[in-house]
């Protein structure tokens, strides 16, 4: 099958199995789970999960729990980030983000819910019994990414930190916590379930690391040419520290690292090497 073919049928594999988790109940509360959840995400760590998966032969059913949760941690962080307490935004694709549509009360209780159930989602998964004990191991690192030291040490660097007169490292650091963090977090179950030997696990996390601080650059690049450039001026961003130019050029190097990085890794890396590459798609 085509890569594009490939991709697009694991993305609709992830769907449902969203759908089917966020089903149970139809409360405010999990209608705000849902709001957040299908309103039009690229589903990019997901799919990360499944394609490093795939690279070292796990099979899509037993990655999928951690897909998904993956997704949900990732929703939950939006939906807290977009709060009034942090970047006060108002719009999440293109649709009211879940604080304007639900109530902050709600929001912040459905980014609660959300990051508890992808704890539970990740338990209940069943990788072949031989394999059995991984699970935990998978769970610890996805818990630390996701963590103080992770996801939300890198939130509060970006709310403290000073945009106008933060340094080049301290910007990287930033990055690499709040975004970078997640999308090595979605490389874990491939990594830990494929059993990858020292090296490769190496290699991959450099193709993680160089991944991550692209998304945020891309990101920031996107930010910064939209009309209402606020959202890149309030808060630490590339284009702001470096120059459309020059952020454009760092993502180019990037990209071109984490290939780099991936032919070391594994022979089996095209799903990762494409969705990195989409990354150059502006
Ligand atoms: C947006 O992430 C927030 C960042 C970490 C830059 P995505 O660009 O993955 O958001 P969706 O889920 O596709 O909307
Ligand atoms: C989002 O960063 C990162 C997390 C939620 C952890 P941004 O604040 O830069 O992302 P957008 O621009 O709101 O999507
Ligand atoms: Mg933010
Ligand atoms: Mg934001």
């Amino acid at each position: 099958m085509h890569i594009e073919d490939r991709i697009f049928r694991q993305k609709e594999a992830i769907e449902q199995e969203l759908q089917r988790i966020l089903s149970s109940q139809d409360s405010p509360l999990f209608q705000a789970m849902r709001h957040a959840v299908f309103s039009g995400g690229k589903r990019f760590r997901p799919l990360l999960t499944l394609a490093c998966g795939h690279c070292f032969g796990v099979a899509e059913e037993t990655l999928l729990p951690f897909a998904c949760a993956l997704e949900l941690i990732h929703n939950y962080s939006l939906i807290h980030d977009d709060l009034p307490a942090i970047d006060n935004d108002d719009w999440r694709r293109g649709q009211p983000s879940c604080h304007k549509a639900f109530g902050e009360d709600i929001a912040l209780l459905a980014g609660d819910g959300l990051l508890t159930l992808a704890f539970e989602v990740m338990s209940q998964a069943r990788p072949e019994e031989k394999l059995g004990h991984l699970k935990v191991q998978i769970i610890e690192e996805i818990g630390k990414l996701a963590g103080v030291n992770g996801l939300i040490g890198g939130q509060v660097l970006d709310i403290t930190l000073p945009p106008a007169t933060i340094k080049e490292e301290e910007y990287f650091e930033l990055v690499q916590k709040k975004t970078g963090s997640l999308i090595l977090a979605a490389l874990q179950p491939g990594i830990i379930l494929g059993q990858a030997s020292p090296s490769q696990r190496e290699a991959i996390m450099e193709y993680g690391k160089n991944v991550g601080l692209a998304f945020q650059i891309r990101d920031d690049i996107t930010d910064f040419s939209q009309e209402d450039s606020s959202k890149a001026t309030s808060r630490p961003n590339s284009v702001r520290l470096f120059g459309m130019k020059a952020s454009q050029q760092k993502l180019h190097l990037l990209i071109k690292k984490a290939l780099q990085a991936l032919n070391q890794a594994c022979s089996e890396g095209d799903e990762l090497r494409f969705l990195a590459l989409k990354l150059l798609d502006l």
